[in-house]
């Protein structure tokens, strides 16, 4: 039974219930109903006068743009990520697997915020004029822009771990003696109320919630982390957010098939999404943006987690590739395009007889359905069958790639295992392709080439221009030779080394 201020509401049909059912009785919609808060009548009411006390409408021109006065978190590829820095009441979530490092990574960036001036990123040394100081102090009576404004705190609310062992890691990170370890407030707490209620208190310049699967509404009935908690909880910290201009980060765990745990509807909540990705046994980690109201999510940041926290990684181009190009057949190098940043990634499959029984589809970092496409296309037009095969296919360093450049990498490495011959050293590709084999143009040749060629590598197999695309593909760039193909076909026959050793490069 709902407490008096809970209903189960459904989420496909709006109706609403004191208790949970299985199905909904509306719409007979099964697994629907979510616990929600009810708003007072009262509460709602002052919703309201707020929104009557704000500005009338005004014509488009007549509006000032506002520049946002972002806050640095002293993290570059953080910042870069965030779109130059944290916006003064937007609300961010960082999801990421468990153990992936998202609250080492907020712990850092607190320290970089709690240790700075507010400014944008692009000011080093930060820019310490009053005015750039967007915060509104609500409870200041003073103008909120030329007050002093109190000490830039973090306030950190950490739900998942004591507060004993968040010093223990903030030790590890050398952040204890610094300035961070007094102006780093945590408390261990998971009512979101109460932790709202401390933020009035303290006015930090960022409030930091670790994670939002631990925070829980004393009005309603469902365990922290249900659908209904997690997202009364999130509205609860951007109301706070918006009010009193304070970015609030939230941590939040991605499930195993990569999306985040808890309603879909806390994704068109916040502003910003980004995500920490990477082997957790590998160091490397990467964060992107899969949304950003106030920047792109074009930006990809690399960072290496290490014995003293993650360190950024400020030339990632190479970074992924670990000890490729050793010469393993089943192993293909991707110069795939991350946003506007080119990335080299090194593509693994492993082809066996099946043992037994319908052979084995594993991806990893890789689209099923792609890879699954890409074998019909491989059996159909280059001739090479895997029908009876157990295929494994995965991206070197944990890494997720879902960019459509990545095709002729994996179908090479799936080709150079089948063969069992390796694909020729020095050698990167990438394309898509397409339904009948043949290689299709894919955006950013010129900038993935470059990079390649900054890299060392000697040869880059690329689809041909076709049709209008013209003018697109070099004949080579500095030390890095481009040899275009039309096919799938072709592309195979070019970049697998001959059976035989020593033979010349055609
Ligand atoms: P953590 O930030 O706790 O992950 P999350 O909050 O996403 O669950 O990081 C967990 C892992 O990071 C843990 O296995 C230990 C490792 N780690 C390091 O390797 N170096 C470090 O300096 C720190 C703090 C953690
Ligand atoms: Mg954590």
């Amino acid at each position: 039974m709902a407490r008096p201020t809970s209903r189960f509401v459904c989420q496909a049909c709006g109706a609403s219930f004191p208790r949970w059912e299985g199905q909904c009785r509306a719409c007979e919609a099964w697994n629907t109903l979510v616990e929600t808060l009810v708003r007072e009548p009262g509460r709602t009411r002052v919703a309201t006068r707020t929104l009557e006390g704000g500005t009338p409408p005004t014509p488009l021109r007549d509006i000032q743009e506002s520049e946002v006065a972002r806050r640095s978190t002293g993290i570059g590829e953080l910042d870069r990520v965030l779109g130059g820095g944290l916006v003064p009441g937007s609300l961010v979530l960082l999801g990421g697997e468990p153990g992936v490092g998202k609250s080492t990574l907020v712990l850092a960036a607190a320290a970089g915020i709690a240790t700075r001036a507010p400014g944008g990123s692009g000011s080093p040394g930060g820019a310490t004029s009053p005015g750039a100081r967007a915060r509104p102090t609500p409870g200041a009576s003073t103008g909120a822009n030329d007050a002093p404004g109190p000490v830039d705190t973090v306030l950190y609310a950490s739900g998942e771990e004591s507060a004993g062992q968040l010093r223990l890691r903030a030790r590890r990170l050398g952040l204890v003696d610094g300035p961070a370890g007094a102006s780093i407030l945590v408390v261990a707490e998971t009512d979101v109320e109460r932790i709202v209620e401390r933020a009035r208190d303290v006015r930090p310049a960022v409030l930091v919630v670790d994670s939002v699967q631990t925070v829980a509404l004393d009005e309603l009935d469902g365990p922290p982390g249900s659908v209904g908690q997690v997202r009364e909880a999130a509205l609860r910290l951007l109301q706070y957010a918006k009010n009193d201009g304070v970015p609030v980060v939230l941590v939040g765990h991605v499930t195993k098939d990569g999306s985040l745990a808890g309603p879909k509807t806390l994704e068109h909540l916040v502003d910003a999404v980004l995500a920490l990705e990477g082997d957790r046994g590998g160091g490397l980690r990467l964060l992107r943006a899969t949304k950003n109201r106030f920047g792109s999510t074009e930006e990809v940041g690399v960072f290496a987690m290490g014995e003293e926290g993650l360190r950024e990684v400020t030339d990632p181009a190479r970074a992924f590739l670990a000890d490729a190009d050793r010469g393993a057949p089943g192993s293909a190098i991707g110069a795939t395009l991350e946003g506007s940043r080119p990335l080299m990634v090194e593509v693994q499959a492993l082809v066996a007889p099946v043992a037994y029984g319908t052979p084995r589809r594993t991806a990893s970092g890789i689209d099923q359905n792609r890879l699954a496409l890409l074998l019909a296309v491989l059996a159909r037009r280059a001739g090479i069958g895997l029908a009876s095969h157990d295929v494994y296919a995965s991206v070197a360093g944990g890494l997720a790639i879902e960019e459509p450049a990545l095709d002729l990498p994996l179908a090479l490495a799936l080709a150079s295992s089948l063969r069992d011959r390796p694909v020729r050293p020095g050698t990167v590709a990438a394309g898509e392709i397409g339904l009948l084999g043949e290689l299709r143009p894919i955006s950013g040749l010129a900038r993935r080439l470059r990079e390649a060629e900054r890299l060392g590598f000697e040869r880059a197999i690329v689809p041909a221009e076709r049709g209008r695309q013209s003018g697109e593909v070099p004949d080579r760039v500095g030390g890095l030779r481009v040899v275009a193909c039309g096919t799938l076909r072709e592309a195979v026959t070019l970049a697998l080394a001959p059976a035989a050793e020593g033979a010349p490069t055609p």
